[in-house]
């Protein structure tokens, strides 16, 4: 028998998937199976559910938490400010001039909150504001209209918002490159101002979207001991290992190769090593898909290419990074 990963690591974390209203269906047995936490790959962003000032729409969010609640899996919210996957509408006024702070912040706090009460009791954690970190050198955070229009503010504020509809929910800041060091640094700095002014965060999200050789080992280890030592707690939220190196823009390939499927078997192992190493801070690690028969990496950063990113093959059986995992525990 094939043993079950949320199993093999419920003493340490949860094991998460992020799913979408399709793989609710064509991946369910292997999600009930593994699987005790999900996350919507796109059903919670703002232009999901309030694609109008006055519009919610909630179907597709609704039916990923009933598909949750049903086989028992715990639900992370994602996401609630956001520089993509967000209307214009929220950062216009009806006039068609940009809306200004006052009004921006209204509508933050407005959709945070009607998006949470929804959801109280049955998302535990979610991700109020992702990826507002710049990835430049010697630039702060990204420019955004949010960031724009409200000024740095806009992030305690989220947060404060969301603590306020839901103060039972585990509130995240989320971001990508999260283990390269200057971006952890900056990572580091917002959390730890925003904790010195008591604004109501609770952990960091590591996207790790990563890949065979990249980032390396010392640099996801320091990241984890950086984002530790604020006292939160940590969630790897995102996790996938694409086949690709940085630099290989190959688009010809039908199957990953044998070298590929090793290496990332390795690299997997070497990954949930560290996890166990930081369970006490880790509480959950959920992959951006559940197996390679879809992944967002599929258009991403090449539109197109195929990609083989995780545990389990194209027929959703488990592949060779899938025993060493378990092996690891
Ligand atoms: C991605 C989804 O997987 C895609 O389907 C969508 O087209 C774009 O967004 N960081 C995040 C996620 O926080 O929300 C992104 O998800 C992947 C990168």
């Amino acid at each position: 028998p094939i043993p079950k990963l949320h199993e093999v690591f419920g003493s340490y974390f949860d094991v998460g998937a992020a799913v979408n209203k399709v793989t609710i269906k064509t991946q369910q047995d292997l999600l009930r199976q593994h699987f005790n936490s999900v996350t919507a790959e796109n059903e919670m962003k703002f232009e999901r559910l309030h694609p109008k000032e006055h519009v919610y729409t909630f179907d597709d969010a609704d039916r990923i938490v009933s598909f949750a609640k049903a086989g028992g899996m715990a639900v992370r919210g994602h996401t609630l400010v956001w520089h993509n996957q967000t209307p214009s509408w929220v950062f216009e006024q009806p006039s068609g001039e940009q809306a200004d702070g006052e009004m921006l912040l209204a509508r933050m706090k407005s959709h945070i909150h009607t998006v949470m009460s929804r959801y109280k009791g049955s998302i535990y954690a979610w991700d109020v504001v992702n990826e507002a970190i710049s990835d430049k050198g010697g630039e702060f955070l990204r420019s955004s209209k949010w960031l724009d229009i409200v000024g740095e503010d806009f992030i305690a504020k989220a947060f404060e918002y969301a603590h306020e509809a839901d103060p039972g929910a585990q509130l995240f800041y989320n971001d990508y490159n999260e283990s390269n060091p200057e971006k952890r640094e900056k990572i580091y700095k917002l959390v730890q101002s925003l904790k010195e002014k008591d604004v109501p965060i609770h952990g960091v999200g590591l996207q790790a979207h990563w890949s065979l050789f990249h980032p390396t080992k010392d640099e996801i280890r320091d990241a984890l001991e950086r984002y530790a030592s604020l006292g939160v707690k940590l969630h790897i939220t995102e996790l996938d290992i694409s086949v690709f190196q940085h630099d290989d823009r190959r688009t010809d390939l039908k199957a990953p190769t044998e070298e590929m499927l090793e290496l990332q078997a390795q690299r997997y192992d070497e990954c949930f090593k560290l996890f166990k190493e930081f369970s006490e801070c880790i509480t959950s690690v959920t992959f951006w898909g559940a197996a390679d028969d879809y992944t967002w990496l599929d258009d991403f950063p090449v539109r197109g290419r195929k990609n083989w990113p995780f545990l389990f093959d194209t027929n959703q059986q488990p592949k060779e990074s899938f025993w060493k995992v378990v092996n690891a525990a």
